[in-house]
């Protein structure tokens, strides 16, 4: 990851080739003039007639580069628009990051960034820092053309100091949970197993104060009763493991557990997805990610929230030995269910998971999934859809707001759990043939496994990974969603 410094003294020594961002904001507009957002003075006239002369109307996330004028001494001018007016204090620190993202994005790669930052509040200036850094990722470990050479990206700040030097660090902290969960979701699935997995977090867990690891293997989890990762990972040479992460600092006075779905690879099983559903399905791991990374962040800031972190990993393959449609599992809680469906098996993995977080007692547990297809119909592609008991799923639904992630309560209708009867098991895991409210579902479902344990589930499906063009500080591929909305709700627990 490129580092960001920051610069407070004059603009005069910007570093040859680089790339000068300036944001623009309409709503300043003065007969169709949009004007550049806290420009060093002998900037602005030269910036102002640059704005003009290319037309630019500054729409949120616009971005357009072209030769600096001599005054900046440097060779490139890259203006984005940028809507800072309007919209709450949350909504305007996401509209920086967006605008940032946008702009480090369609940069050239290999300019070194020089960016007059448009605010000086700390929070502000820490958005910017986060748009800046997360745009900046690239996924590059599998391509054998020559890799862009690290460049220097200087935030400039007229008034600078301490305060903002420590935002920076705040932000390079969060984005680098965020950009280590996007690496391992773009990490080929052949590459990214479960035992692979639970060995990269391990290690970067070394070292971290108060921080633990331990990893039960297919044999533990079978001796132990966690009959739905045996079961779902039963078809793959790379058999299933159990994360447990435990952060315990001396003085938490709350408690919480997260659990993340952590299927490496999803094929459906026998109950196999068409060749286009499978093309992403190495992204069904998000959940896994963001639980590991946002833990990893929360314990390297040393908060005072006791955190036990369960990822659940497996790879959901075809084999001989695979589950079949209709055998009968008996999950961690004692559970029978009747598998009417392989491809249904995030469920199966997180209700083992959920067993062994709500045996430890803690104020809350929140799960993280890429669990339904139904969310993408009816949420999309950019919003994650919540469920569970209601206070905690406000807390989320308000640690992504404040986060900047877009996510949206939904209901759990008592009525759906009747489909989930089975004649031969206490359960399905899938109405069959698939019924209505398929999120709301697979939520009822995970429901019966958490007890009184108050409770969210957050359907990651569509906003974990982008298939379409980038937008903001979103690229291609994972996005690592769900790591900022986590370090919220701890650090909003943290009290
Ligand atoms: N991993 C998928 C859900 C998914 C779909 C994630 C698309 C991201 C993009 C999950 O395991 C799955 O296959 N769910 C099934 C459930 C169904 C069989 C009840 C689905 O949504 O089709
Ligand atoms: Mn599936
Ligand atoms: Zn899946």
């Amino acid at each position: 990851m490129n580092s960001l410094k920051l610069q407070t003294n004059s603009v005069a020594s910007i570093l040859p080739n680089s790339a000068v961002i300036v944001f623009v904001n309409p709503a300043l507009a003065d007969e169709n003039t949009a004007l550049p957002l806290r420009l060093p003075p002998e900037w602005s006239p030269s910036v102002e007639e640059a704005i003009s002369a290319l037309g630019f109307k500054a729409d949120p996330g616009q971005v357009v580069c072209s030769q600096a004028p001599q005054a900046l001494g440097a060779q490139l001018l890259v203006l984005v628009g940028l809507d800072s007016s309007s919209g709450d204090e949350a909504q305007r620190a996401e509209a920086l990051r967006v605008a940032s993202g946008a702009a480090v994005r369609q940069a050239p790669k290999e300019r070194n960034l020089f960016i007059v930052s448009p605010v000086e509040q700390p929070a502000e200036v820490q958005a910017v820092s986060d748009g800046l850094l997360l745009g900046d990722y690239s996924f590059t470990s599998y391509t054998t053309k020559a890799k862009t050479p690290e460049r220097d990206i200087t935030l400039w700040v007229s008034d600078g100091g301490e305060i903002l030097e420590a935002s920076l660090a705040k932000s390079a902290e969060v984005v680098q949970g965020v950009n280590l969960a996007r690496t391992l979701i773009n990490t080929p699935p052949q590459a990214m197993f479960p035992a692979e997995f639970v060995t990269q977090i391990e290690a970067a867990s070394q070292g971290i104060a108060n921080l633990s690891c331990e990893i039960l293997d297919e044999k533990q989890l079978k001796a132990q009763g966690y009959g739905g990762l045996v079961a779902v990972g039963q078809g793959s040479p790379n058999p299933p493991r159990l994360l447990i992460m435990r952060y315990t600092p001396d003085d938490a006075k709350s408690s919480v557990a997260l659990v993340g779905k952590g299927i490496t690879f999803d094929s459906g099983g026998l109950s196999l997805k068409p060749p286009k559903s499978m093309l992403t399905m190495k992204s069904d791991m998000s959940g896994a990610a963001a639980v590991c990374a946002a833990t990893l962040v929360a314990a390297k800031r040393g908060v005072k929230v006791q955190i036990t972190t369960f990822a659940c990993m497996a790879e959901n393959l075809v084999d001989s030995r695979s589950t079949r449609p209709s055998d009968v599992i008996t999950l961690k809680s004692g559970t029978t269910v009747e598998v009417t469906n392989t491809d249904a098996e995030g469920r199966l993995v997180l209700a083992d998971g959920l067993s062994a977080a709500c045996d430890e007692n803690p104020d809350m547990v929140i799960d993280i999934a890429t669990l339904t297809g139904a969310q993408i119909v009816a949420l999309g592609n950019r919003t994650a859809g919540v469920m569970g008991s209601e206070a905690t799923r406000q807390a989320v639904v308000d640690a992504a707001k404040e986060s900047g992630e877009d996510m949206w309560p939904m209901p759990l209708p008592g009525h759906l759990m009747k489909a989930l009867d089975s004649t031969v098991a206490d359960m399905v895991n899938t109405p069959m043939p698939a019924a209505e409210a398929g999120m709301l579902m697979a939520g009822q479902f995970l429901s019966r496994f958490v007890g009184d344990t108050p409770w969210a589930h957050i359907d990651i499906a569509g906003p974990s990974f982008n298939e379409a063009t980038p937008w903001g500080y979103t690229p291609k591929g994972g996005t690592g969603v769900g790591v900022r909305t986590l370090l919220h709700l701890i650090e909003a627990h943290n009290r």
